[in-house]
């Protein structure tokens, strides 16, 4: 049986904000203390399936290093790597591609947002699936933590692993496992009908882990809640205290029961205190850390620099295997 492998990635993006820190970065720091191997990319090849500024993304990528750094993750227990310093990505996205259908991704329904969002989507945000799917395979990774929003996605390089094995009759790649969060979307504090998420235009609506303890007090007094002072979870029929409810219980690490439980007697005014206080008693080392890190940028380069080294080494006998495989 195959080793245990976690892998996962995230675009360079810009400040994480909340439902990232939350709902993915939070389970990152998790997963590296709980599996023997673990790998993080910062997923530049990824952002560039969109038009980017080259500067800004050399800086977005340094960022998002730090950013990763002052959630936790730490380069001692996962391999924290740059995407494109890697070139074996791209080339076996290639050889994967090849044995993908046109049909097989056409069906994927984030090409069908994403597509119709930009009009005309690029070849590369078409096969954006397989270059994920590369991504996994390419350290022969076992588990896959996955929003179910990424559930297609896992499965595309589950056959792919499949597909590839059989065609050229070695088990190389072992099937990824998906690593289904527990964790509840955070929702935009102005529409809590939506998911908190970076391009929402309302600066009220999202919390980022470099807002000061006085921004994040102000956006949750502002957050959008309803005429029942008491405080109950009840996501259908009461989104928005529901909403802080859920980001109370993931920031304390308890359950939206204890929480609720913790609110017992409080109207909602007094409820946002008591959520602002557990947000910024969570956040605000974080964003200290954060600062520091930004002002570090040869200690962020140190670290991108190993860990290309570290994944170039899981990488290249894998390549090498699959190179022999395909008659190269
Ligand atoms: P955004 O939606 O702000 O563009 P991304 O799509 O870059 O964020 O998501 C990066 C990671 O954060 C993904 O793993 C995604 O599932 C997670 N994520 C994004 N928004 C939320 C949210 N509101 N709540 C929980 N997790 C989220
Ligand atoms: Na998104």
């Amino acid at each position: 049986t195959a080793a245990r492998r976690v892998f996962s990635g995230i675009q360079p993006t810009g400040v994480p904000h909340l439902g990232n820190y939350l709902g993915t970065l939070d389970n990152w720091v998790t997963l590296q203390e709980r599996y023997p191997s673990v790998l993080y990319s910062v997923a530049d090849l990824h952002a560039v399936t969109r038009p980017q500024d080259p500067r800004a993304l050399r800086t977005n990528t340094l960022d998002m290093v730090a950013s990763l750094l002052a959630c936790g993750v730490d380069p001692r227990k996962a391999v924290l790597f740059q995407q494109s310093q890697v070139p074996e990505h791209a080339e076996l996205s290639w050889i994967l591609g090849c044995l993908t259908s046109m049909p097989r991704l056409r069906h994927l329904p984030q090409w069908k947002i994403k597509s119709k969002q930009k009009n005309e989507g690029s070849v590369g945000l078409y096969t954006y699936p397989v270059l994920q799917a590369a991504d996994i395979l390419l350290y022969k990774s076992t588990h896959v933590p996955v929003g179910e929003d990424q559930v297609q996605h896992l499965e595309l390089a589950q056959d792919l692993a499949r597909i590839f094995n059989r065609r050229y009759g070695h088990p190389v790649f072992p099937q990824p496992r998906a690593l289904l969060g527990s964790a509840r979307k955070v929702k935009s504090l102005r529409d809590p009908s939506s998911k908190m998420s970076k391009s929402d235009g309302q600066t009220m609506a999202t919390i980022y882990i470099t807002d000061t303890p006085d921004d994040i007090a102000l956006k949750i007094r502002r957050a959008v809640t309803d005429f029942t002072s008491e405080v109950t979870y009840d996501p259908e029929a009461r989104p928005g205290v529901s909403n802080l409810v859920g980001i109370h219980a993931a920031a304390a690490a308890i359950g939206v029961d204890e929480a609720v439980s913790l609110a017992r007697g409080l109207d909602t005014a007094a409820y946002k205190g008591l959520v602002a206080e557990v947000l910024v008693q969570r956040l605000a080392p974080v964003r200290q850390r954060l600062l520091r890190l930004k002002a570090e940028r040869s200690h962020l380069e140190a670290v991108l620099d190993e860990g290309r080294r570290r994944a170039g080494e899981l990488a290249a006998p894998t390549l090498q295997q699959v190179r022999r495989l395909v008659g190269f």
